[in-house]
């Protein structure tokens, strides 16, 4: 992995790292688009791999490739200790208190629906309730949906303010003894918000109710500490986290996994198998049935160094700068709105233009080798809530650049002339 060159924690509008050479560890950074080069502001959809991710995918198969937990040969157990290697890292990127606690999966959806079937499903009667908040991905809400539909449960969903803050009072106010669950979005996707997740678990507690909190989006810019959140189920994505595609990690509580039925059945899940019955594998493999995605943990595991190694406190402080300016230039346009105000607020910057819709404000920007995205961000609530049938969002990381920001206020400038 390239050592990144790292910056004492000051000065505003220099990142406290060497940016250039941070940049350069991204080949797809250097990339012309439309001949114009690569501007990229969709990092809340995924974010792009430093080259230690893609040679540690490359590495397994070249030299490595072999199925995990079943071969006495070489190959095999040396994949099988990288694999579990990966976990423990995993355990310290969050704090968590044993690597037993992490388990993989192919993302945030997946957690949230083994939860949802595992966690949800054997206990909830007609009556319970779950609560979620009206600012959650869809990976939030249907998988609840469905649980309610299995089980005559229903769906709450705690209100936002016009700034797009959670309303802590009235989600209190949703809480009964039959809440079985929180389950809320500690980074907001389609706003930025950063929720008090930690008050919220605090809340819940009180009460008795086991909280999820959906990681996605915070994992890449945020210090998570599950610890610290005394969370009891804390999902996120490798690939929104600068790792692979197809791998994701489900954080629990131990007495709570412990206590849940497996999500799935197949192999590396079991202890015994008879054709009568069969008996469940400890944790964490209870919950990881079939060969797993044996590269991409790799690639997980060389993607949580290169954050570690840069830091996500500096991470932090450079993408505040960032969506600072950000903030104020765009506020400079006439005519576009900003949705998502929050006080506490990291990363995304969605907004609409008056008399444009945001997908022909994607087209214009994309001519331009500028990567946002426009519409719903799979959060129809968020856009009903705000009256706006979809947004665009630009949405930093760390590899970003000031330049780069003026860059997309350039081309609004564009897109606000030819729609003069
Ligand atoms: C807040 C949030 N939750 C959940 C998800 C779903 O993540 P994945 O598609 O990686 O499972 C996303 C993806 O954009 C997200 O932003």
């Amino acid at each position: 992995m390239t050592p990144v060159a790292i910056a004492p924690l000051t000065g505003r509008s220099s990142p406290p790292f060497d940016l250039q050479r941070v940049r350069a560890d991204f080949p797809i950074l250097a990339r012309r688009i439309r001949g114009k080069p690569l501007v990229y502001l969709d990092n809340a959809a995924t974010s792009q791999k430093p080259q230690c991710v893609i040679d540690a995918i490359t590495r397994f198969y070249t030299d490595e490739n072999a199925n995990i937990h079943r071969g006495v040969h070489y190959l095999s157990e040396r994949a099988t200790v990288a694999y579990d290697a990966v976990r423990e890292d995993v355990a310290r990127f969050i704090n968590a208190p044993s690597s037993r606690q992490v388990i993989f999966t192919k993302g945030t959806t997946e957690g949230i629906n083994l939860v949802a079937q595992s966690y949800g499903r054997p206990q909830l009667k007609p009556g319970d309730d779950i609560v979620i908040t009206a600012m959650e991905h869809h990976s939030n809400i249907v998988p609840w949906q469905l649980l309610c539909e299995q089980t005559g449960a229903s769906l709450k969903a705690a209100p936002i303010n016009d700034r797009g803050e959670l309303d802590l009072g009235a989600m209190e106010k949703l809480l009964t003894d039959r809440t079985r669950l929180i389950a809320l979005v500690h980074l907001s996707n389609a706003l930025g918000t950063i929720n008090p997740v930690k008050t919220v678990v605090a809340l819940a507690h009180e009460r008795g109710i086991p909280v999820l909190i959906d990681g996605a989006q915070a994992a890449p810019h945020l210090q998570v500490d599950v610890q610290d959140l005394d969370c009891d189920f804390y999902v996120f994505s490798g690939h929104k986290v600068f790792g692979p595609t197809g791998i994701g990690v489900l954080y629990g509580r131990e007495a709570l996994l412990e206590r849940m039925p497996p999500y799935q059945g197949g192999g590396d899940m079991i202890a015994t198998v008879s054709l009568q019955r069969s008996t469940w594998a400890p944790l964490p493999s209870k919950f990881e049935a079939g060969t797993p995605m044996i590269a991409q943990v790799a690639g997980l595991g060389a993607a949580l160094k290169y954050v570690d190694a840069v830091g996500l406190v500096r991470i932090g402080a450079w993408e505040r700068e960032l969506l600072a300016y950000g903030t104020e230039r765009i506020s400079e346009i006439d005519g576009i709105r900003i949705i998502g105000t929050a006080e506490d607020k990291a990363s995304v910057l969605g907004f609409v233009m008056d008399d444009v819709h945001p997908h022909d404000i994607g087209t214009i920007l994309d001519n331009d080798g500028i990567a946002i995205r426009a519409g719903h961000h799979c959060a129809q609530p968020v856009m009903e809530r705000f009256g706006v049938p979809a947004t665009a969002r630009a949405s930093f990381a760390f590899y970003n650049t000031l330049e780069e920001v003026d860059a997309l206020l350039a081309g609004l400038g564009t897109v606000k002339k030819m729609f003069a």
